[in-house]
């Protein structure tokens, strides 16, 4: 298909450059459109040869002006490096932001839906982190609209604007994300200076579309896709604060890091958190009842995992010993450390083992150790708010992948290369936004407006033009 319609471009341009010489244009016959094409060749008084090599300086020139080249791949892919900080209390990797690009790190979340950084009149609050400064950056605009959003670790305030973002290889030209000039203390731990979310647009705080779901509604992803390995740290034998975290692939997934199959499991309902429905919970092997059938939201940037009260009273009721945990643990239970703890998930496909290691998830005595469900109440569990909330204690399991379409999430099990990365102690990746491969704009949702020097956008439109006129010539 696609050398046919580049070859198909030169008679493209050929209408074009002869259309720009003020050439009448058609009368309004109903299919007339290869007229002037018919009437140029008939009264230029110009030879094919001539005509063809006008042609070729014409593409040539075109190609050139947005960096099109021949061939070129309609989509792209990239990856980010992640970052474990605190031994798996959170990931985070880093995209770009202005004109001039200034790289930052940001919270990596698949349970929220918008982009934001901390701005230069973020005060006291934000001491030592790194901030965007909306007046270096000559594409900052401020749409003046308030940004106020609540996690249930702490909250963030200021207000929405719009810049270049680039992350992976990927630009967005007019991103949406908020400058965030308040924040509540211990939701940013520096490096940290944002968070980008990852889940739909229709949960955005801030109303505007997702950078992923920018890019998987316009095309620019190979695959419209995102997949995350996330390494473990919490039982290394030596970590360091920050570690190797893992990897986010946008359009592609790395066979190198899983093995068999990626099962998809469409999600519940219409498109807000990456829901699934829990369809059954085993502990120790034995299966429980409560909170199975109800939703769960696949969360990267939830340490743990959180569920219904009796739920979570049942899960630990198959450990014996254990007991509701009191003071700044409330909600959590304290169970024996010398007791193995393997659950198993499965959300309507395969089962996952989630790890002994990641079911303890810190020792609060030499004997008692802190378990990593905890309760969040008797949420009835709907589209916002869901019952289950399944952190990061699941996912360093797994490798896990986000769908577009249809939307769903994918698991599958970690390679022996994924699996010998857990713990191994490393140089902190440093910030990798990659050479920009495609970009795009946000239309939320149809095909990309062109935007001048954006070669993906350039590359549709020309494309669609190819096929919509090869469709008239025929
Ligand atoms: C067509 O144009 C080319 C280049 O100007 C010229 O070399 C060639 O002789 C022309 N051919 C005819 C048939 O006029
Ligand atoms: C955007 O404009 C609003 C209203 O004028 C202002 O309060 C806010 O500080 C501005 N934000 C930035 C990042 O400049
Ligand atoms: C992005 O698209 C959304 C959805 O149509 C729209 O509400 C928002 O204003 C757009 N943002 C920008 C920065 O263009
Ligand atoms: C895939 O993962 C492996 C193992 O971490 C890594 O070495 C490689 O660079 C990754 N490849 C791509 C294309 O992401
Ligand atoms: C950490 O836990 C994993 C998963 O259970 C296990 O394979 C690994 O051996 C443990 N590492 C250490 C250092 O105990």
């Amino acid at each position: 298909m696609i050398p046919n319609l580049v070859s198909a471009a030169s008679v493209l341009l050929l209408w074009f450059s002869l259309e720009a010489c003020g050439a009448p244009t058609t009368s309004s016959t109903p299919g007339g459109l290869t007229i002037p094409l018919r009437m140029r060749s008939l009264t230029s008084g110009r030879n094919l040869t001539e005509l063809g090599h006008i042609a070729k300086g014409q593409r040539d020139a075109v190609m050139n002006k947005y960096a099109i080249q021949p061939l070129r791949r309609k989509r792209s892919s990239g990856y980010n490096l992640i970052v474990d900080q605190q031994y798996d209390s959170g990931y985070y990797g880093s995209l770009a932001i202005g004109t001039p690009l200034t790289s930052f790190n940001v919270i990596l979340d698949t349970g929220s839906s918008d982009l934001w950084v901390v701005g230069s009149s973020c005060g006291s609050a934000c001491n030592g982190l790194s901030m965007f400064n909306p007046s270096s950056s000559s594409t900052f605009k401020n749409l003046t609209s308030p940004f106020t959003i609540q996690y249930g670790s702490g909250a963030a305030a200021g207000s929405i604007g719009q810049d270049v973002v680039e992350m992976a290889g990927f630009s967005v030209s007019n991103q949406g994300f908020a400058v965030v000039d308040e924040v509540t203390a211990n939701l940013l731990s520096a490096p940290v200076s944002g968070l980008l979310g990852l889940a739909w647009g229709a949960i955005a705080a801030s109303g505007q579309t997702p950078f992923w779901q920018t890019l998987a509604s316009s095309g620019a992803m190979d695959s419209a896709l995102f997949a995350v390995q996330l390494r473990r740290y919490s039982n290394a034998s030596n970590p360091n604060a920050l570690e190797p975290g893992g990897q986010i692939s946008l359009g592609y997934t790395n066979s190198s890091l899983y093995t068999g199959s990626i099962d998809y499991v469409d999600i519940s309902g219409t498109p807000s958190y990456w829901l699934l429905t829990l369809q059954s919970l085993t502990v120790q092997g034995t299966a429980i009842t409560a909170g199975i059938g109800a939703t769960a939201a696949i969360d990267t940037g939830t340490t743990n995992i959180a569920g219904p009260t009796d739920a979570i009273a049942a899960i630990f009721a198959q450990i014996p010993n254990s007991s509701p945990a009191t003071g700044q643990w409330s909600g959590y239970y304290q169970y024996p450390c010398s007791t193995t703890v393997t659950v198993t998930f499965s959300f309507g496909g395969q089962s996952w083992t989630m790890s002994p290691a990641d079911f303890m998830y810190t020792s609060i005595s030499t004997t008692e150790c802190i378990g990593a469900f905890f309760d969040i109440g008797s949420t009835a569990g709907s589209s916002t708010t869901p019952s289950w909330i399944i952190g990061d204690a699941f996912l360093k399991n797994v490798y896990s992948v986000f769908r577009y379409s249809p939307a769903s999430v994918g698991f599958a099990a970690l390679s022996d290369v994924s699996l010998a990365e857990n713990g191994v102690n490393g140089a902190v990746p440093s910030p990798t936004i990659g050479s920009v491969a495609a970009a795009v704009s946000n239309t939320s949702g149809a095909a990309p407006r062109v935007s001048f020097g954006l070669a993906r956008g350039v590359v549709q439109v020309i494309m669609g033009l190819l096929v919509t006129m090869t469709l008239w010539m025929l």
